[in-house]
């Protein structure tokens, strides 16, 4: 261990020496790199009013330095640094990451950026940089991500970034870039994410194009491009995940050879020129989960293989020119929550559709019929079911859990990402509240026979009569339902003037967003939401127990609950948050862990609820955010750096954790935890609940002791130093080993220290 530190340690002062005497010598001659950086930083402005002594940079703020103390990283990202991009920067020759997205910048890139030969990542998303994108950028030939993403950026895309070939992610979407793609691109063979939406690019995809092999996500949406049977050659990327090629002018056929793009996952060719059918084929892109292929001129009928797409939750094929009837295969697709087949000229009967998902609202006089009608615009067509199709098999065919999340990984790409980086734009111009959905107004509930609808929850809350409320929060109230099948249903109702507040409007589709994408089984269940405007709700399995927050403070259950049951329900949190934040891609943090939010099961098993503000953290998008959660959770960072990360959860699951084992709020000693020293006469058994005696079992006081030394840990000041989720659920299944000092003996000291904790694995939370 000590051999392993002071060996970079004296290898880093090595270097240190031999270059700081390098810099030495050639000062005479001209500037040093040294000092020039030093120079660099100042003429930046972008520290002024911290500090002017130079010398101290490598703690400046956003600054990361080598051993030989030379600046390697900045990243300013979300800062209100104004101004331009001073041409010094390329005087900072051992950067590798640079990250100014969000910084309000304007002014032109300089080409002195050309000179970072080392950067891998240069990150200019969301400023107000004008002018063209300079040629000398193709000489950074390690950049893995380049984004220069929702700025004014003008000219075109110039050859030379073919040039850089390691480059993993290229972002140059909403600019005003002209001209064509250039074939140079097809360089880029390391290529994955090629995002150019939002332009006024024209002409065809070049061929080279077909050399991406690479390629997962191609979005081009919005721009004037081009072609005849749209490109042949994406048929050969095939890795291909995410297509996004709407809103141009393509013409001629949608090419069969597509339906060997395996991979697919969502495909938007909406608002092109396409004529011709819809190939039968595919029904053969198993993986396929959003499919838009609306404002076209496609004619013939629905290929009855469509009901081969068992992944599929939107289908837009509005606005079109096809005919025939509507196929019955149709009725398989037992996600889908969106259909569109308005503007066309379909003719016959409706099918019976599987109406888990797509609620029915009108079903007098044996007519269903779906709200808002899908099927509008089609004269010859009888918009009226006469049954409905409903199949208990689907509730036990719980996708894995990875599949699960990749949906929301594409409603991510297309929609939220878009939305934020518009968001700055969008503030300045409308109240919050995000774009309107396209489906406006939408009832759904699954799970049960279609026919429960919105007339049996007002039936069996008669109509939210006060008697079945058993809470009340600020938003609204949680009502208590027993269905007509017996199933009893918790309902969390929006108050009427809430639901015309955009904010609370946006928590509640947040919240479905991810429930019904997520599955967990110790996440809470969603089965169904309305959200007309009149009465929104969301329907979720009934937890008999309520909320942890009350069963913590409710002598009968507290006493109930014992410390094997508490740890059991540490464990189920952990679990949870584990699943999100990386079993899920992108990875999902929940942002509002606390006592409230987590409820318990009539065996006392945790359930995690509330996702009205859990976000996604993406790649390439900012983790930049408002200050959301619940006082008393929020991890300390939070406050002054406004980034959210999954160390934030890690934090809040601290504190829940910490609350379980005490019985209340563990107020006192988080305000400790600042100066560990004050823990140190401070023993565990001191803080322990005292409604439930202290365990007897060396075998339950070991795991109190395990347990509470990963909390301390979760609870560290320090965002980086605490451990990981996976690594908690890791640290839980570790053989532990035995207490060699009694309980009673132990403080929080040494628990904050991981005294108590020497087991094998005991590094991971030192990480
Ligand atoms: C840095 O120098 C400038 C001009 O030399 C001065 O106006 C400013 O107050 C100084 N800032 C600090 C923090 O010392
Ligand atoms: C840095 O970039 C400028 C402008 O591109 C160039 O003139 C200069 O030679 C470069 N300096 C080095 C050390 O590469
Ligand atoms: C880019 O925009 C500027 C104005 O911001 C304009 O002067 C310039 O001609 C534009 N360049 C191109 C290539 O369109
Ligand atoms: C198309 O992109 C431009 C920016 O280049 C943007 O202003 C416009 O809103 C986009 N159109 C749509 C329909 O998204
Ligand atoms: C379909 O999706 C699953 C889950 O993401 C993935 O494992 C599988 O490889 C995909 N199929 C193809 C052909 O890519
Ligand atoms: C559908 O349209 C095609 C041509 O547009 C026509 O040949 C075909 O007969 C039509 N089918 C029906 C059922 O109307
Ligand atoms: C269907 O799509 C059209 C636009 O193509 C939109 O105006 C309409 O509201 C959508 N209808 C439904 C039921 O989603
Ligand atoms: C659905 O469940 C009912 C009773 O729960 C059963 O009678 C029926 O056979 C089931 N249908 C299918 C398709 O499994
Ligand atoms: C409580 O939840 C757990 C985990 O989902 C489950 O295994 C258990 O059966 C549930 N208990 C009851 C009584 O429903
Ligand atoms: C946001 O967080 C995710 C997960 O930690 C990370 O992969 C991504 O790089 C972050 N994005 C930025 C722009 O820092």
């Amino acid at each position: 261990m000590v051999s392993s530190f002071t060996h970079p340690i004296i290898l880093g002062l090595l270097w240190a020496t031999i270059l700081i005497s390098i810099a030495t010598s050639m000062s005479t001659a001209e500037q040093s790199p040294l000092e020039s950086e030093a120079k660099a930083v100042l003429e930046s402005g972008w520290w002024n009013g911290y500090s002017n002594d130079t010398s101290q940079r490598c703690k400046w703020p956003g600054i990361s330095c080598n051993f030989a103390g030379i600046i390697t990283e900045i990243d300013l990202s979300d800062r209100g640094l104004g101004g331009n991009i001073p041409p010094g920067i390329g005087d900072l020759s051992a950067l590798e990451y640079l990250d100014l997205s969000n910084c309000d910048l304007s002014g032109e890139l300089p080409t002195s950026l050309g000179n970072l030969s080392l950067l891998h990542f240069l990150g200019l998303s969301r400023n107000y940089i004008h002018g063209p994108i300079p040629s000398a950028l193709g000489q950074l030939t390690n950049l893995r991500t380049l984004s220069l993403a929702g700025n004014q950026i003008n000219g075109s895309i110039p050859s030379a970034l073919g040039q850089l070939t390691n480059l993993q992610i290229l972002n140059l979407a909403y600019n005003q870039l002209e001209g064509s793609i250039p074939s140079a691109l097809g360089q880029l063979t390391n290529l994955q994410y090629l995002y150019l939406y939002d332009n006024q690019l024209e002409g065809s995809i070049p061929q080279e194009i077909e050399k991406l092999k690479n390629l997962r996500v191609l979005a081009i949406t919005n721009n004037s491009f081009i072609g005849h049977d749209i490109p042949l050659l994406l048929c050969h990327l095939t890795k291909l995940e995410h297509i996004n090629l709407g809103l141009n002018q393509f013409t001629g056929s949608i090419p069969s050879c597509l339906c060997n793009l395996e991979a697919l996952f969502s495909l938007y060719l909406s608002q092109n020129r396409l004529i011709g059918s819809i190939p039968s084929c595919v029904g053969n892109l198993y993986n396929l989960t959003f499919l838009d292929l609306h404002s076209n001129q496609l004619q013939g009928s629905i290929p009855s293989d469509i009901g081969n797409l068992e992944a599929l939750i939107s289908l837009d094929l509005s606005q079109n020119r096809l005919n025939g009837s509507i196929p019955s295969q149709i009725a398989m697709l037992h996600r889908l929550s969106e259909l569109n087949l308005t503007f066309n000229q379909l003719s016959g009967y409706v099918p019976n559709l599987y109406a888990t998902k797509l609620l029915i609202v009108d079903n007098s006089n044996d007519c269903y019929k779906i709200y808002p009608d899908p099927f509008e615009g089609n004269k010859a067509l009888s918009p009226c079911m006469n049954s409905l199709v409903t199949n208990n098999a689907t509730n036990n065919k719980s996708p894995p859990y990875i599949k699960i999340c990749l949906p929301i990984a594409i409603f991510y790409t297309f929609s939220i990402l878009g939305c934020l980086f518009f968001s700055r734009v969008k503030a300045n111009n409308k109240p919050a509240g995000g774009r309107p959905t396209k489906n406006g107004d939408i009832c759904s509930i699954w799970n049960y026979d279609g026919k429960i609808a919105y007339e049996d929850i007002i039936a069996a809350t008669e109509d939210f009569d006060f008697r079945y409320c058993i809470g009340v929060g600020g938003y609204g109230s949680v009502y208590r339902a027993q269905l007509p099948c017996g199933k009893v249903v918790a309902l969390k109702k929006l108050h009427r003037l809430e639901a015309e507040n955009p904010a609370f409007d946006k928590s509640f589709r947040n919240e479905i967003k991810f429930l019904t994408e997520i599955r967990h089984r110790n996440i809470v269940k969603l089965h169904g939401f309305c959200l007309h405007r009149r009465s929104m709700f969301l329907i979720y399995e009934y937890m008999e127990k309520g909320s942890l927050f009350y069963n913590l403070r409710d002598e009968v259950e507290a006493v109930e609950m014992d410390w094997t049951k508490r740890i059991e329900i540490i464990k189920g949190m952990a679990h949870v948050l584990s699943y999100l934040h990386h079993d899920c891609t992108p990875p999902i943090v929940h942002r509002d862990i606390s006592s409230n939010n987590v409820l318990l099961n009539s065996s006392f098993q945790a359930f995690v609820a509330d996702f009205g503000t859990a976000r996604m953290l993406d790649l390439d998008s900012s983790n930049h955010t408002i200050l959301v959660g619940t006082r008393g959770y929020i991890a300390p960072e939070l406050a002054y750096t406004m980034v959210v990360t999954e160390k934030c959860d890690v934090y809040s699951f601290g504190v829940v954790a910490l609350e379980t084992l005490m019985g209340k709020h563990p107020e006192e000693v988080l305000s400790w935890l600042p100066s560990p020293s004050s823990l140190v006469n401070t023993k565990l058994i001191d803080v322990l609940d005292n409604c439930l005696p202290l365990p007897t079992s060396q075998l339950v006081a070991q795991n109190l002791v395990h347990v509470a030394t990963l909390i301390f840990a979760c609870l560290n000041q320090r965002p980086k130093l605490r451990p990981t989720m996976k690594e908690v659920c890791k640290e839980f299944l570790s053989r532990q080993t035995s207490l060699n000092v009694p309980l009673r003996m132990i403080s929080l000291f040494q628990l904050v220290k991981h005294e108590m904790h020497i087991g094998e694995s005991s590094d991971t939370c030192n990480v």
